[in-house]
């Protein structure tokens, strides 16, 4: 049995665990991995595709990235043509893939990735690819997981650089905005806001009022609390204003979020005199070594994805459904977005303590 394994989209430190798990437990069956590097690149021409064997996985488990490589804009269903003289086109690779996949001698294909990777899975899947799905996303917002593999390393990376900015911002008295990733959920913002003692967290699923925000600071100010530390989802959007781009991308890729940690800033300083300052996480939430949790998350989910292949399983993706891994169809994992539900017990908690949610 020869099986393959990719990995699409941003990475998220899991990554190289799930690699191992793969390589490892097909390895007990007598099957071979081979990693397709660059997403899919590796099909089409792009760096080919490398043998794993259990020597390529050692020491790996601990380590952020992916050691096939990634990309954002590897859809073979709409692969990016650059010409000679820069401009770029799109083109249907995926008859190529599969043609390409059968000629490997591939019988399985693992793809590990977020929304986007298990849509990309999903089509194959249904022009007659074998394929498991793993879900991969700093962000969380993959249905049909409780939890994806990155989610938690993230959040931890995030409590920390909050509570950092804990005494600065006391010593200074002023007010700290940090902008955290997710996209258009806001589950990093929530859980590690929540987790750091941050006064106010702005979420995209709850629109907020700027003057509501501003209230809360003007009454830490009154109660003798002269800093405030507001976290905010890089989704977030103002009552009257949509989510800010900071950067449009090709057609068939999600555009770049960002900047909205600046305007709440802008808006605190204008409206309470205080003084503001901003800063923007970025691209540490997503480096760095894998917590213990996303660790064996990790591997579980590549163990459960080669007993998936063992029992020709295919078209799922292996969700994390405590106390067990559960095989989900792709097609009921696609195209819903997992959000942050404005009646959970953590949205309830953030409201118990005092946390003001702008709204
Ligand atoms: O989906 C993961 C993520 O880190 C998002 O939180 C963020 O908006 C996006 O990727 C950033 O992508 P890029 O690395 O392409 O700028």
């Amino acid at each position: 049995m020869r099986i393959a394994i990719s990995t699409g989209g941003g990475d998220a430190p899991g990554l190289n665990a799930v690699i191992r798990a793969v390589v490892l437990s097909a390895h007990t069956r007598g099957w071979q991995t081979y990693g397709i590097r660059r997403g899919y690149g590796g099909l089409l021409g792009d760096d080919g595709v490398m043998s794993l064997t259990p020597d390529k996985v050692r020491g790996i488990t601990h380590l952020g990235g992916t050691i096939l490589g990634t990309t954002n804009r590897g859809n073979p269903f709409r692969w990016v043509v650059r010409a000679a003289d820069g401009t770029e086109s799109e083109l249907d690779r995926s008859d190529d893939l599969v043609a390409a996949f059968h000629a490997s001698g591939f019988e399985a294909l693992i793809s590990i990735g977020g929304d986007g990777s298990l849509k990309i899975a999903y089509d194959l899947h249904r022009k007659g690819l074998p394929v498991v799905g793993i879900p991969k996303t700093i962000d969380n917002d993959v249905s049909g997981t409780l939890a994806t593999f990155g989610f938690d390393t993230a959040v931890s990376t995030a409590t920390e650089a909050i509570d950092k900015l804990h005494s600065t911002t006391e010593s200074h008295e002023r007010v700290m905005v940090v902008e955290l990733m997710g996209r258009d959920a806001g589950w990093i913002a929530l859980h590690s806001g929540i987790a750091a003692s941050a006064d106010v967290i702005l979420l995209p699923e709850i629109p907020f009022d700027i003057a509501k925000v501003c209230a809360k600071i003007v009454a830490r100010e009154q109660a003798g609390r002269h800093f405030s530390i507001v976290v905010v989802g890089e989704g977030a959007r103002p009552l009257d204003g949509q989510a800010l781009v900071l950067e449009r991308r090709a057609a068939g890729t999600v555009d770049r979020l960002g900047g909205i940690g600046s305007l709440v800033a802008r808006g605190i300083a204008e409206r309470t005199g205080k003084e503001t300052r901003s800063l923007v996480l970025g691209h540490l939430q997503r480096g760095g070594s894998p917590t213990t949790f996303d660790r064996l998350l990790a591997l579980r989910f590549g163990a459960a994805a080669v007993r998936a292949v063992a029992d020709r399983a295919f078209g799922v993706m292996i969700g994390f459904n405590p106390p067990t891994l559960a095989r989900v169809p792709l097609q009921d994992v696609i195209g819903r977005p997992k959000r942050v539900p404005l009646d959970s017990d953590t949205v309830l908690t953030a409201r118990a303590l005092g946390i003001s949610l702008g709204d």
